[in-house]
């Protein structure tokens, strides 16, 4: 095993959950829509990962769509028995790659129904409501309706956990009125702090914050400070913005994404890395100051 366990352990559901996983959106083709050129390539990074400690994979049945869950289900069953594998609902895609939302009841469910074919599993461990009202960024809109379907299909047996993706802090206080939530997947990393506030109040509440795009996503991120630190202690940028992460807060939960092994390799080293108190200066200043990442 390689040094994540030094990242130690956070409570998912029910669940110790090793800091440091594995996001799956990078192993299809381009624009996250169709299968990826190399099947066996995305299935030997999935297993590496696994192999390497990764207890924890994110995924959704809408990257493909279905390609990620698939290949996962390729790779990886018979499952290890530690191995929690979260996934989302609420969108879908047009023909033409498009992200559209899909919060109907019966959307809701086909998509549950999916996720539990694809991955050949009998119940799903985290389900995340992904919600649309704005498709970058959180916007407001009452989550009532298709988190109270999700509701539904926990109390069936369907899904065991359910967290939030995209969200303001009027949805996550109306889904925690609604069901227990366990997670909140939003946009954060290094340069993008909007979630300061939300993140430390998660953590008091022992809910796990999981950041999407912890490398910028599809604009990987750039920074001089960023490459000056990582010069200084002979690591890679990444490595880095993610050491940083795992700093933030002890219910940070990392999922970056990756179709390469030696990417992946980086990315499991943040854990392995202890970054000085100058450097987490210099790091923090990163997202005081908008416009210097
Ligand atoms: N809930 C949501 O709305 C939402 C939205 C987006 C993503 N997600 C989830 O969050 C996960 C992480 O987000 P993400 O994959 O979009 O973005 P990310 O982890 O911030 O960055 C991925 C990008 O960085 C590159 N990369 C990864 N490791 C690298 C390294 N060590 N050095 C240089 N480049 C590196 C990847 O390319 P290579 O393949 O070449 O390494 C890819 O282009 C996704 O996989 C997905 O599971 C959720």
């Amino acid at each position: 095993m390689s040094s994540i366990h030094k990242a130690g352990t956070f409570v998912l559901g029910d669940r110790p959950t090793r800091r440091s996983g594995y996001g799956a959106m990078q192993l299809t083709g381009p624009r996250v829509f169709g299968p990826p050129r190399d099947p066996d390539a995305a299935i030997a990074v999935l297993r590496e990962a696994v192999a390497s400690g990764v207890n924890h994979i994110d995924t959704s049945d809408f990257y493909g769509p279905h390609v990620t869950n698939e290949l996962i289900r390729r790779a990886l069953r018979p499952y290890p028995g530690d191995l929690l594998i979260v996934t989302k609902v609420g969108a879908r895609r047009g023909a033409d790659a498009a992200w559209l939302p899909a919060f109907g009841a019966q959307e809701l469910i086909q998509a549950v129904h999916d996720n539990l074919r694809n991955l050949g599993v009998d119940v799903l461990e985290v389900v995340n409501l992904r919600c649309m009202f704005g498709i970058h960024a959180p916007a407001e809109g009452s989550i009532e309706e298709p988190l109270t379907v999700l509701a539904e299909l926990q109390r069936q047996g369907l899904i065991r956990h359910i967290g939030l993706s995209n969200v303001t802090r009027t949805q996550i206080a109306q889904g925690r009125a609604i069901c227990e939530i366990v997670c909140v997947q939003n946009h954060y990393n290094l340069a993008h702090r909007k979630d300061d506030a939300l993140i430390d109040e998660l953590a008091g509440d022992g809910i796990a914050y999981v950041p999407f795009f912890p490398l910028g996503g599809f604009t990987p991120l750039q920074s001089s400070t960023l490459s000056e630190v990582a010069r200084d202690l002979d690591a890679t940028p990444m490595t880095v913005a993610l050491a940083w992460l795992l700093r933030r807060s002890p219910n940070l939960l990392l999922i970056p994404g990756t179709s390469s092994i030696a990417h992946l390799r980086e990315n499991l080293a943040a854990a392995g890395l202890d970054l000085p108190q100058d450097a987490v200066r210099a790091l923090d200043s990163i997202g005081a100051r908008p416009g210097s990442a």
